[in-house]
């Protein structure tokens, strides 16, 4: 295995080559769009150089993992690829289409990785002959920085297209991790209640914004809030996220989009993008609104992984707070209980998924043994009956807490 092919030389894809370059692969990058390719490739060489000055690797290194990568003009010019990872625009049918291309330009023998985000790799795969060498290898933003990725099955896919995808992310400097095809695979579908569970209490009255991000960077030693973070994000981004994986999963109730997300989507209000979305990021701030996160953000940061939930520790960092974390944190539970039972990874891989993927404190199932499965319950059935099915346990929690 010496060649690696990347489709898509933008945000991901630029930094994908570097990666595999600097992991020792011929690397050859190619998009359609010449002044794209140009700008990827400029913008590689620039980021080769500037790792060197921090001591990231060597000048030497520098040189040697640049002149590995080449510009590919046309799909014609990956045909000597053992891999090619796809990094196109989020959009089904240009993927398909490209994989159709890329199985014709290359060796049967090669595989063809997708580093979608949000769509089935099966539904990619669907028109591909020979299904088995098609994977999902889902990196994070940025790439060079981000040292997860996520190496997906598709029912087809074949253990020695697995295995050496793993090989390969390894050699790039990653920690892979293996995933089912599913909605959102592990970590972008574990990372679901963080959001989506503050939105819920922000609607239901429990705290403002700015006490739940406060609760869960001093009590949940979360580097974030989660109302920062879809700030930054963009509560559009967020907000299609949350669509696309109710209507993935079936439209069930813990997915369910936040009405108040909507109306804020709907008012313009996007995050930093538009100066305003949970916080006002207007110099000076319009009348009335909440204070800009960028001066609260560092205020109040736990230790990482220094959460309690003690409801007494709890109530010393704010009221709210005996209120808030544990709820989350049954939720955040909750989900990974769902993600066991769909056989969607390992316990491992879900812990590993969220610390380096979201730079959580604790993974999932860590979490999950620091509520414990009894407590958890207790907190989603309470809530449930308040509230309905959106807290419904998973059974495989139910029946931890002896239920
Ligand atoms: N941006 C992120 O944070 C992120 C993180 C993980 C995964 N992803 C996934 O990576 C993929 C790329 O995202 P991005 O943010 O780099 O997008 P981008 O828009 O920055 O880059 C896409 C590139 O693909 C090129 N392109 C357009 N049509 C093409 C075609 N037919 N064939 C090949 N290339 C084509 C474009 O010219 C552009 O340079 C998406 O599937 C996305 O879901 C993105």
């Amino acid at each position: 295995m010496g060649c690696v092919g990347v489709v898509g030389a933008g945000t991901m894809g630029a930094g994908i080559a570097q990666i595999a370059a600097l992991g020792g692969y011929e690397t050859r990058l190619h998009d359609p769009v010449p002044e794209a390719l140009q700008a990827a490739n400029d913008r590689l060489h620039r980021a080769l150089a500037k790792g060197a000055t921090k001591g990231l690797w060597s000048e030497e290194e520098a040189d040697l993992a640049g002149a590995r990568v080449g510009a590919a003009k046309s799909i014609g010019d990956l045909a000597e690829c053992h891999l090619v990872i796809e990094a196109a625009p989020e959009d089904l049918e240009l993927k398909r289409d490209l994989f159709a291309s890329l199985a014709a330009a290359c060796k049967p023998g090669a595989i063809l990785a997708s580093n979608t985000s949000s769509l089935p790799v099966t539904a990619i795969a669907a028109e591909v002959p020979g299904r088995e060498r098609v994977v999902g290898m889902h990196f994070f933003n940025p790439p060079a920085l981000m040292k997860l990725v996520e190496v997906v099955a598709t029912a087809d896919s074949s253990a020695e297209a697995l295995d050496t995808t793993v090989e390969v992310g390894t050699r790039m400097g990653r920690t892979p991790i293996r995933a089912k095809d599913s909605p959102g695979f592990i970590a972008n579908r574990l990372a679901r209640p963080f959001t989506l569970e503050s939105l819920r209490m922000l609607e239901q009255g429990v705290a403002d914004a700015e006490t739940i991000d406060r609760v869960c960077r001093a009590g949940g030693g979360f580097r974030m809030g989660p109302f920062e973070l879809i700030d930054l994000i963009g509560l559009d981004v967020n907000l299609s996220v949350a669509r696309s994986f109710y209507a993935q999963g079936g439209e069930p109730e813990r997915w369910r989009p936040s009405a108040i997300q909507e109306e804020l989507v709907a008012a313009g209000h996007l995050g930093r993008k538009s100066g305003r979305g949970f916080y006002d990021y207007s110099d000076p701030p319009s009348p009335g609104s909440a204070v800009p996160s960028h001066q609260l953000a560092r205020q109040g940061g736990g230790e990482p992984g220094g959460m309690t939930l003690d409801p007494a520790a709890l109530a010393a960092i704010d009221p709210a707070a005996p209120a808030i974390l544990p709820r989350l944190v049954a939720q955040i539970a909750n989900e990974a209980a769902f993600a066991l039972e769909e056989e969607v990874g390992s316990p491992a891989d879900m812990n590993t998924a969220m610390r380096l993927g979201f730079n959580w404190p604790r993974g999932p199932l860590e979490l999950t043994e620091l509520i414990g499965a009894e407590r958890a319950v207790t907190i989603l059935e309470e809530l449930r009956a308040l509230h309905g099915e959106a807290y419904a346990p998973a059974p495989r929690l139910a029946t931890s807490a002896n239920r």
